[in-house]
């Protein structure tokens, strides 16, 4: 069943969306997170897509601490209904462990999706659904095409690394809510983690890789604004 036809008897899928960071590789400016691309604030584009989809029961949104008390008017007039605002904390895991504590327990499936990543594509959100829906967790994701260098003092190039294997990870990923739980109980054993998938990988649950997209991109530093201007625009 796609996750659409599926929605028509519950919708059961939860999503947190880590928002709390500060956005210092950015540089100064308002918050990375709020910021406008094309006139859409950054979150209010990452939020969307799920907010409107058939199976979201519920989407909770991290912030920093300050922002939830006052969060701005284009995110406030959102709020009751399917969304709700959670204090980040320290980390990102530490902002992703507390919207999945404040998760509705009827949310049986939860997809953690970036804030940073405002072009994520509803073909995405599907393709995790379903395969969560199949029992395991899943991330979009992209093959490698660069070739990879490796260097000591980033000039000198100290070798290649073979490329064959390796996928670039991005959001959104999804999980059996029981699993994701069970990852961020033994997730202070894993405080190198980057990702959701790796806790979860470390319980040894399986996690599969379904097709992301390139357009799909994290906004990191100012140069990644003016590529997200660029493709809001086409
Ligand atoms: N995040 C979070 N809580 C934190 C840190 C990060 O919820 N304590 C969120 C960010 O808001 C972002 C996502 O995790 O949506 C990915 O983080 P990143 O792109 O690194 O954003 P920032 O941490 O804000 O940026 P920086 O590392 O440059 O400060
Ligand atoms: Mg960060």
């Amino acid at each position: 069943m796609s996750p659409t036809s599926r929605a028509a008897s519950r919708p059961d899928v939860g999503v947190l969306l880590p928002a709390g960071g500060r956005g210092e590789r950015v540089g100064a400016g308002p918050l990375k997170q709020f910021r406008a691309i094309a006139g859409v604030p950054m979150l209010l584009r990452a939020v969307r897509p799920f907010a409107t989809h058939p199976r979201v029961r519920e989407i909770v949104v991290a912030l920093p601490d300050e922002y939830v008390a006052a969060p701005p008017d284009w995110l406030a007039g959102r709020l009751g209904g399917r969304l709700k605002l959670v204090a980040g904390g320290p980390t990102r895991a530490a902002s992703v462990r507390r919207a999945l504590d404040a998760l509705d327990p009827a949310c049986v499936v939860v997809l953690v999706h970036d804030a940073a990543r405002p072009f994520v594509s509803v073909a995405e959100i599907d393709a995790v659904i379903t395969a969560v829906d199949g029992g395991v967790g899943a991330l979009a994701a992209i093959p490698v095409s660069d070739t990879l260098k490796r260097s000591d003092d980033g000039r000198l190039v100290a070798g290649t690394a073979p490329r064959t294997g390796l996928w670039r990870a991005l959001t959104p990923q999804g999980f059996p809510r029981a699993v994701l739980e069970a990852a961020y109980r033994a997730a202070d054993a894993h405080p190198d983690a980057t990702d959701d998938a790796a806790l979860v990988e470390a319980t040894g649950a399986p996690v599969v890789l379904v097709p992301g997209r390139t357009t799909n991109l994290k906004v990191t530093t100012a140069e990644d604004f003016v590529l997200a201007e660029a493709l809001a625009r086409t």
